[in-house]
């Protein structure tokens, strides 16, 4: 019989006799998979009060910031030193990160003794002992003419307020140096080092050892966002969502949280499942009462707790013949490294026998199956232990991520799970039954926590340079407050000149009279259709409006799509389209024979003699048919109605979208006297008086004006304030030169700045890792919808990197933040400008009523006005900033322009009927 299968024999045999005293003592160290569940929960529970304000202070899970927000990207590069401290070796190391693009990197390093007297003796003695050895380290590697950035692993709880800097909450495993707790590590390192004149280093990151970890095996592998050690202590950190971290200020994106998870237990949360073994190890420990679920894991504690079991079990009679030998009293006789050796099952008994027989324990056969078995349930329990608070991780991860199921790694060192010949498969196949959602991969750290040490210094060092450069770029979109009141005075100026005889012709902002000339008085009724193009959607409708004490709008509509070749074919093809749809819609609702007078909202700008007179100045937003320039658009829209010749309709009113929305707002509210549009395109319409409005007759009442603002800046009064992204984008429009104030404000245009600009920073390798992907170079792919998206308040970045996936951009976490931050950059630009333009509208308001104080509603409407998370809050701010004397209220057009639409063409027929009779 070969040995192995002899063991197998005498474990099964001795397990079934076991049914004898001997098991007592085991029994408590199985864990089921329920229990395992169990202690998941609570361990959550634990983590869920560590990053709470209130329950954190008294949390035994510390759950401590990290400050580190990134995982390595591949673009760290130079010389770092880092010093590893805290584990059974202390390490020193010289990193050299090469830009080569393969990510290689090559590390010296030494270990240095740490005897008993520097663990055990005063701060300064230890901190003098780091500094001592880090001077020889250099020495040696010839590097101490070299100013070199160095990386701080310290395996022990610190609470850090920033990267460089860290207070001990307390020595665990074997370090008990005086006078240490409560102080910051990192001046004390600096304060050792400063006696060495001769070294010049410059410590830019402490990090514990799971953190130095995840970042070592992060750099192997991107998805790696937790860090395991199970070493001489043991402990787990992970990435935890900003939101969820209350003591640290800000939502966006995460850090890496170190939940010094070997504290879990010290509030009595494990007591049920604490042995008497486990009891009595702790009071003989360096800290008693602490670190109970490290002590019932990690390498430093699984001999001991071996050794008093077996201890018991020998006086009990039940192993050796009931006899004692003095190395079984000693405390620290069996180490992990027996237990390991035990556990070579392949080796059969021979290395059980040889320890046991060393420790003069004289063992028969089966006293060493007994022990290999002990060995194995404390090892096991260790393993158990692990896997269920890292089930618990795994699953805060899994949701955090709204992920059903989960792939990711784990990077993870430590003497247990390294060279114990059982533990890490033990580990795994718990994991796996624990947390069937996630598909995890054990990742061992190459080269130990030094060089993800380094690699923190190093993104510090990078991040900070990248912020510099990222704030030198969207500086030029900031909109001090005195260039903002600046601008609201030109526009004020430009409106001026658009309304008066001698400048009108050369003015940019036209201010066309619209020939309306009142808002809605309920009197209106009737059954009319309306049109409304040029917005994002092309609608028809048909609106009943009753009046007097029945006074209500009824509405019924359909989109239709408007395929690009018409908007950019000929004119005749647009307006043929338009009547199709028209067409489709009579016959939808069954109305064809009716000759219904139509309202038709055209959303360009118009010169108009007349309500049913419009001539296009010129094309703008997205539409470039040809032969319209200059022509009638409702002659044109009459001529495609003929040409069909299947119905026939009475084309009463031609209405700016601005106007048709003012006009159903101010159909809610008499005070409505202003209408907005930020949407695809931008602009403004108000009531003006009509002594104002030179071009036109007459000086009593008022008219309504379509200032057409978008055209703001044509004449190159804004270009101190345009940016080269707004050059470039101005010159892929199909309108360059115009439309300026427009393309510097509107939904249409807002998604290609932010391209602009992402593609400069990724020119400047501080986005997308330098690459120019084929999607970024699509125009027009960031439509407002995904703006609005992406800069939505509390949105997890794993979703702002799904919203970027869905434009075909694969960003790393670090890139979604940089990319909320510009689009936020971008669209703040947008609002203050808007606001500046329409504090000069409602100031113009102000002064022709020459009153000391204004009250006035603005009617609103456009998918960036209503879709953007910030757009209006934003720009309400600005007007109230730049108009202090004017009460603003804004009303929001639920039901489009084309209610308006219908209003005016209600009033416009009745005005007719009137004349006619
Ligand atoms: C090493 C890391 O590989 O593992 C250390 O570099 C870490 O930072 C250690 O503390 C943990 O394992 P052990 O077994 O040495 O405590
Ligand atoms: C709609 C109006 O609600 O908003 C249209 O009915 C208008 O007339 C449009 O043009 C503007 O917004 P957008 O975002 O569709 O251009
Ligand atoms: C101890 C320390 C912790 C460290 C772990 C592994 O639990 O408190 O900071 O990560 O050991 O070395
Ligand atoms: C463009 C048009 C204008 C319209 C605005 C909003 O600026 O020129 O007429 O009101 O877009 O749709």
């Amino acid at each position: 019989m070969s040995w192995s299968l002899f063991a197998l024999t005498v474990t099964r045999t001795w397990v079934l006799r076991s049914k004898m005293p001997v098991d007592r003592y085991l029994y408590q160290l199985r864990l089921s998979d329920d229990v395992l569940l169990d202690v998941t929960a609570r361990f959550q529970a634990e983590m869920g009060k560590g990053l709470a304000r209130d329950t954190s202070p008294t949390a035994a899970v510390k759950m401590l910031p990290s400050f580190v927000r990134s995982l390595p990207d591949g673009s760290e590069k130079g010389d770092f030193l880092a010093l590893d401290l805290g584990g059974s070796q202390f390490h020193i190391h010289w990193v050299k990160e090469f830009d080569d693009g393969k990510q290689s990197s090559q590390l010296e390093s030494k270990s240095y003794p740490t005897p008993k007297e520097v663990m055990q003796g005063n701060g300064a003695e230890l901190f003098d002992y780091i500094a001592d050895c880090l001077s020889d380290f250099m020495e040696t590697k010839n590097l101490k003419h070299k100013k070199l950035p160095l990386g701080f692993t310290f395996s022990f709880p610190c609470k850090q307020t920033k990267l460089e800097e860290g207070v001990l909450l307390a020595w665990t495993k074997h370090f008990r140096v005086r006078g240490v707790q409560d102080t910051d590590v990192v001046s004390s390192l600096h304060r050792a080092l400063q006696k060495h004149q001769d070294i010049d280093v410059d410590v830019l990151a402490l990090v514990n050892d799971t953190v130095g970890t995840m970042m070592t095996c992060g750099y192997d592998d991107q998805r790696c966002e937790v860090g395991l050690i199970i070493g001489t202590g043991t402990n787990a950190c992970y990435m935890e969502e900003m939101r969820h971290i209350d003591l640290v200020e800000g939502d966006e994106g995460r850090m890496c949280i170190n939940t010094e998870w070997g504290a879990f237990g010290d509030d009595g949360a494990l007591d049920d499942l604490r042995t008497e073994f486990d009891r009595e190890l702790d009071l003989g420990s360096l800290n008693p009462g602490k670190q109970l679920f490290e002590k019932m894991i990690s390498s430093l504690y699984l001999g001991e707790l071996v050794r008093l079991i077996l201890l018991k079990m020998t006086k009990e009679g039940l192993l050796f013949n009931g006899k004692v030998s003095t190395a079984l009293l000693t405390k620290g006789k069996i180490e992990m490294k027996h237990v390991s050796a035990m556990e070579k099952y392949k080796e059969g008994l021979s290395n059980t026998k040889e320890i046991l027989t060393e420790l003069k324990l004289f063992p028969s056969e089966e006293d060493c199956v007994a022990v290999q078995h002990v060995c194995a349930v404390v090892s096991s329990r260790s393993a158990k232990l692990c896997a269920a608070a890292l089930a618990a991780i795994l699953t805060r991860l899994r949701e955090n991520k709204q992920l059903l199921r989960m792939r990711t790694t784990v990077g993870i060192d430590g003497g247990l799970y390294k060279t114990h010949p059982k533990f890490a498969g033990r580990l795994h196949r718990a994991v796996g039954r624990l947390v069937p959602a996630c598909e995890v991969r054990f990742l061992r750290s190459r080269g130990g926590s030094g060089r993800g040490a380094a690699v923190v210094a190093a993104v510090a060092r990078r991040l900070a340079a990248q912020r510099r450069r990222l704030h030198t770029a969207l500086a030029a979109l900031l909109l001090p407050p005195a260039i903002l009141w600046e601008l609201r005075d030109k526009m004020r100026a430009e409106l001026e000149h658009g309304l008066k005889r001698e400048t009108q012709a050369q003015a940019t902002v036209k201010m066309l009279p619209t020939f309306v000339r009142g808002t809605p008085d309920g009197t209106e009724k009737g059954k009319f259709l309306a049109l409304d193009l040029g917005g994002t959607n092309f609608r028809v409708l048909l609106v009943k409006i009753k009046s007097g004490r029945r006074r209500s709008v009824q509405m019924y509509n359909k989109i239709f799509a408007i395929p690009l070749e018409i908007m950019q074919g000929t004119g005749e093809e647009l307006f043929d389209h338009i009547v199709q749809c028209l067409a489709d819609f009579l016959e939808y609702m069954g109305i064809k024979g009716a000759r219904l007078p139509l309202g038709f909202t055209f959303s360009f700008p118009c010169r108009q003699a007349s309500i049913d007179k419009g001539t296009l100045v010129g094309w703008t937003k997205g539409f470039k048919a040809t032969d319209c320039e200059g022509e009638d658009v409702v002659d044109m829209l009459r001529e495609a109605i003929r040409r069909r010749n299947e119905f026939d309709l009475d084309i009463v009113a031609v209405v700016n979208d601005t106007v048709g929305t003012m006009m159903t707002c101010g159909y809610e509210d008499p005070n409505c006297e202003i209408g907005l549009i930020a949407g695809t395109g931008t602009n403004v319409c108000y009531m003006e008086d009509m002594k104002n409005i030179e071009i036109v007759e007459g000086n009593e009442g008022k008219m309504c004006i379509n200032t057409e603002w978008g055209a703001f800046g044509d004449n190159g009064c804004i270009d101190y304030i345009r940016t080269k992204y707004d050059r470039e984008v101005d010159e892929g429009s199909l309108n360059p030169g115009k439309q300026r104030y427009e393309k510097m404000t509107s939904g249409m245009y807002l998604g290609e700045i932010v391209r602009q600009i992402l593609i400069d920073l990724t020119k400047q390798g501080l986005l997308f890792r330098g690459h120019i992907s084929e999607s970024l170079r699509k125009k027009g792919i960031f439509e407002t919808k995904f703006l609005s998206q992406i800069e939505r308040d509390r949105l997890a970045l794993p979703q702002v990197r799904h919203v970027l996936r869905q434009l075909g951009l694969d960003s790393t976490c670090e890139d979604s933040i940089i990319v909320k931050e510009v689009c936020a950059a971008v669209s703040t630009r947008a609002a203050r400008l808007c606001g500046a333009g329409l504090a000069a509208v409602v100031e113009k308001k102000r002064e022709n009523q020459g009153v000391e104080r204004l009250q006035i509603t603005v009617g609103a409407d456009g998918t960036l006005y209503k879709l953007h998370p910030h757009f209006s809050r934003i720009l309400q701010e600005t007007v109230k900033e730049l108009a202090p004397q004017c009460d603003v209220s804004f009303m929001l057009s639920e039901d489009g322009s084309g209610k308006g639409a219908a209003l005016i063409t209600a009033v416009a027929k009745r005005l007719h009927n009137v004349g006619q009779k």
